[in-house]
């Protein structure tokens, strides 16, 4: 199998998460449920977690590290404690939609800024255009869709000259590119655990700047005796039992993350990327890449004659796994024009070796 769908979801792990994750299985109960060892171990892993990620991401405490069910699960919670009905929200063209949609249910008044597909500059201009009377910002690190990598420390900067909240959606970023909380002063940011951090399914993590309001109520081993939340974090947005086990495997996937480095990560994704690019340069498919530096991991294209689902269908037969169609983010795809034909997308990981891009390449032109 070639598996080119890293930007849905890891599929191939370094093997210390499997292990991580059965060792779990077998030893952890539930954090701050009990003072018995399984339980310590438990809240072991998960503070461990939280500091790695506090590291990587260089955010100033660990406590501003919250579990959540994947980056979705995140960006709800950062969504819902910052928009309201009419709330003025200025959204990038290349959203995902879990952060459309939950905007849309909430009634929030959102204005799309920068839709200019790799072209960073005019993305900024647009969005300083813009920002004036905006109350809240979300902006993508890097869209799903295309690997279009925003300028989202300049975005960051304007917000904070404005005193406007950002939310930024790491969902692509976290793990490849640098990502520097600090830097950033971002009022939340949101990932997965499950794809460049390597973690299990039904992992992810908000970054906190301020600490939000809950989306789930429910016990936190915390304050029990109060019928409200504890105003403290990461209590006051983990209601429930975690995902231990998911947790101690992404543990894992950081620590893989922080040996092998983002520097060395991304240069991978990119030879891969440029290799795609030459490879397919002349197979009469359409690439949508950018110039130097504004994409990373991901490379979209489509035929003239075939549809992109048939196309991934006829490639999964091989063994070579894509994705195809819309890939949730209908605004990406308006804002580059292939909303009514969709996009195959190839994603890339450390994992993807340049002899497997080759094959699948190959596989892709006998195709077109
Ligand atoms: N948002 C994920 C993707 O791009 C699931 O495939």
């Amino acid at each position: 199998m070639i598996y080119l769908d890293n930007a849905a979801t890891t599929l191939i792990k370094p093997a210390s998460v499997q292990r991580a994750v059965l060792e779990a299985l077998g030893s952890m109960a539930s954090p701050g449920r009990g003072g018995h060892p399984p339980a310590m171990k438990a809240a072991e892993t998960v503070f461990n977690c939280r500091l790695a990620a506090a590291e990587l991401f260089r955010v100033p405490e660990p406590e501003q590290v919250v579990f959540t069910l994947n980056a979705t699960h995140a960006l709800n919670i950062a969504i819902h404690s910052l928009a309201k009905k009419g709330t003025r929200v200025l959204i990038s063209g290349f959203e995902h939609n879990s952060v459309t949609r939950p905007l849309n249910a909430l009634g929030a008044d959102v204005t799309v800024f920068g839709q200019e597909l790799f072209d960073r500059e005019a993305v900024l201009e647009d969005f300083k255009k813009k920002l004036p009377g905006a109350q809240l910002a979300v902006c993508t690190h890097v869209s799903n869709v295309f690997g279009f990598v925003l300028p989202v420390y300049e975005i960051a900067a304007l917000c904070r000259q404005r005193g406007v909240p950002l939310i930024v959606d790491a969902s692509q970023s976290a793990g490849v590119l640098e990502l520097d909380m600090r830097r950033l002063g971002a009022a939340f940011i949101a990932m997965p655990g499950h794809k460049a951090l390597f973690g299990p399914q039904g992992t992810g993590i908000l970054l906190c700047g301020q600490k939000g309001l809950p989306l789930l109520q429910g016990g936190s081993g915390s304050e029990s005796i109060l019928q409200q939340m504890p105003d403290y974090l990461p209590d006051r947005l983990e209601a429930g039992t975690h995902n231990v086990c998911g947790i101690a495997g992404l543990l894992a996937g950081l620590e893989y993350v922080r040996e092998k480095g983002t520097e060395e990560i991304l240069r991978h994704e990119r030879r891969l990327l440029a290799q795609a690019r030459e490879e397919l340069k002349d197979s009469g498919l359409e690439l949508f890449t950018g110039p130097e530096g504004s994409q990373c991991g991901v490379l979209s294209l489509r035929s003239p004659r075939l549809d992109c689902e048939t196309a991934a269908a006829l490639l999964a037969e091989q063994g070579i796994c894509v994705r195809a169609g819309l890939h949730c983010a209908p605004i990406a795809h308006r804002s580059a024009e292939t909303l009514k034909t969709g996009t195959i997308r190839l994603s890339f990981s450390p994992f993807v070796a340049e002899r497997q891009l080759s094959a699948a390449c190959a596989a892709l032109r006998k195709l077109a």
